[in-house]
């Protein structure tokens, strides 16, 4: 059922790779309560076609960008605002990518050069993109501006690897570019630290599997879907958030909070 919570608003959508992307539902969710998308991802990504499928379905334009290519992201900005008219309200950053993971180089062991590209799309680029909107005043004063993360930002979950680093130096981008956004121009900008979710980036953590089921046991609601978390990115880009930004926002069904579960007592006792 929709609210008409974004009737009115237009934004961005990154990383929108398969119909289990977080990014995905969300454009589906923000379609749904009266937004305008531009839908992106990088190149590479789009050649499985699959993103025209949902570009179809929400009737939006797909640009490609690579988020670490100044060019791609500079090209993407400037075609966003031609096709809105004008400036626009909201972003969703939804992009992860470890080289490091990917080669199967365990943290211990790291290659710095595949480290630096990590932390390029997965970190730098809010940066690049929010860098990129303030130099052309692309974003509407009271904007928001959303990072998906993840807890191994502040707790060590081993193979999490540098994806953990570079979390880490997300959310710190997402507080300092806030502040700076924010005193300019109102423009609000957050993470959401997300319950471990069955999609591509997500299954690419080794032992997954195990990963997600201890989540579910240590969360008092369970593990938040992606389809919780698409509603909860609606909300955060509505008016009705207007005064929340810099912050790291747990959606995890309690976890970060919960030192030990009865659940989890009773299979160490079994
Ligand atoms: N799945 C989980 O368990 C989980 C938990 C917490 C946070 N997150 C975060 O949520 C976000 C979305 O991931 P997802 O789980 O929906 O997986 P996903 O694989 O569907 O999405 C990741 C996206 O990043 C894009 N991407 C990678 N390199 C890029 C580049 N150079 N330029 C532009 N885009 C690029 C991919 O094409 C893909 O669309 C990521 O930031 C991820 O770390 C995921």
């Amino acid at each position: 059922m929709s609210h008409n919570l974004l009737k009115g608003k237009k934004g961005i959508i990154f990383g929108a790779l398969d119909e289990k992307s977080i990014a995905w539902i969300t454009a589906l969710k923000c379609h749904e309560e009266g937004a305008e998308i531009v839908l992106t991802n990088a190149p590479v990504a789009m050649r499985m076609g699959e993103i025209n499928k949902l570009a179809e379905k929400i009737n939006a334009p797909v640009i490609p960008c690579d988020v670490s290519n100044a060019e791609d992201v500079d090209n993407l900005i400037t075609k966003a605002m031609e096709h809105f008219g004008g400036k626009f309200d909201f972003i969703l950053h939804s992009i992860g990518m470890s080289l490091n993971v990917r080669k199967g180089k365990h943290y211990t062991e790291i290659d710095y050069g595949f480290n630096t590209k990590t932390m390029d799309i997965s970190a730098m680029s809010l940066h690049r993109v929010l860098a990129n909107c303030m130099k052309k005043d692309a974003l509407n004063d009271w904007s928001s501006v959303i990072a998906l993360t993840y807890i191994a930002a502040q707790r060590v979950f081993p193979d999490y690897n540098e994806m953990a680093d570079a979390k880490s130096l997300l959310e710190s981008v997402a507080r300092s570019f806030g502040y700076h956004y924010g005193v300019k121009k109102h423009v609000r900008v957050n993470t959401i630290s997300q319950s471990p979710t069955r999609t591509t980036a997500g299954s690419g953590v080794k032992g997954f599997d195990g990963f997600i089921s201890y989540a579910e046991k240590m969360s008092p609601l369970g593990n938040a879907s992606a389809e919780d978390c698409a509603n909860y990115c609606v909300v955060m880009f509505s008016d009705m958030t207007k005064m929340v930004t810099m912050q790291n926002l747990f959606h995890d069904g309690g976890f970060s909070n919960t030192g030990v579960t009865q659940e989890i007592i009773d299979q160490m006792e079994k």
